[in-house]
């Protein structure tokens, strides 16, 4: 059930990604691993800081480790997911040691040149804010200047009758609102 309409033409990648949650248990290479994180690597940001940080859980114990720290709910479905990244963003800027202001941004901008390089190799993702953070903070002794910000589930997609009822009922791309409604100052009515 796929009814996402498009208003331009935009790339293949953004108009196909979704966040399934029914994951295969095939493992996923290593060399797709290290090319997502090299999308990421590519992301802009403020000053070229850089701020996003990963912990990699590829295997256990770091992906039984990420998986723990996941609310009920996400466990109900991540546990297919071969492979578990918790994002953790740098509130300082380096140079200067000053508060960063753009750490939370620029880290969000890494994670979406990952989603959608995975994409591209035919991999999914699903991004969870549903986690415990000061458990993920203790756990990966994590400073007060490092914000566990986000867990990204990395895998193949599987079949959706391996989720629960209620699960399977949200399995599919969900739609947006126009883009128009996004634009608070400045839209073209032409463009419509
Ligand atoms: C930062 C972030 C946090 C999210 N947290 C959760 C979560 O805890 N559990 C979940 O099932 N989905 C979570 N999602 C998935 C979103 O609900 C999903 O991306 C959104 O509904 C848009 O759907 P799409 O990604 O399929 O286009 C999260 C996504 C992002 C980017």
């Amino acid at each position: 059930m796929n009814r996402r309409d498009f208003d331009a033409d935009i790339m293949k990648e953004i108009k196909e990604r979704w966040s399934p949650r029914a994951f295969a248990k095939t493992p996923v290479d290593p060399v797709d691993i290290k090319g997502v994180l090299e999308a990421a690597r590519y992301a802009p940001s403020c000053f070229n800081e850089q701020p996003w940080r990963f912990i990699l859980g590829d295997s256990d114990p770091i992906r039984g480790q990420i998986f723990g720290l996941l609310t009920e709910k996400n466990q109900r479905w991540a546990k297919r997911a071969p492979v578990l990244i918790l994002i953790v963003a740098q509130k300082l800027f380096e140079q200067t040691g000053k508060d960063n202001p753009w750490h939370a941004f620029d880290s969000g901008t890494a994670w979406g040149f990952l989603a959608l390089e995975a994409w591209r190799r035919g991999l999914i993702t699903h991004g969870m804010g549903g986690f415990h953070k000061k458990d993920a903070s203790a756990l990966f002794d994590l400073s007060e200047h490092e914000l566990p910000i986000a867990v990204i589930a990395l895998g193949y997609q599987g079949d959706p009758k391996v989720l629960d009822e209620e699960q399977q009922l949200k399995e599919h791309p969900s739609l947006r609102r126009k883009a128009s409604e996004s634009v608070l100052i400045g839209w073209n009515t032409e463009w419509e």
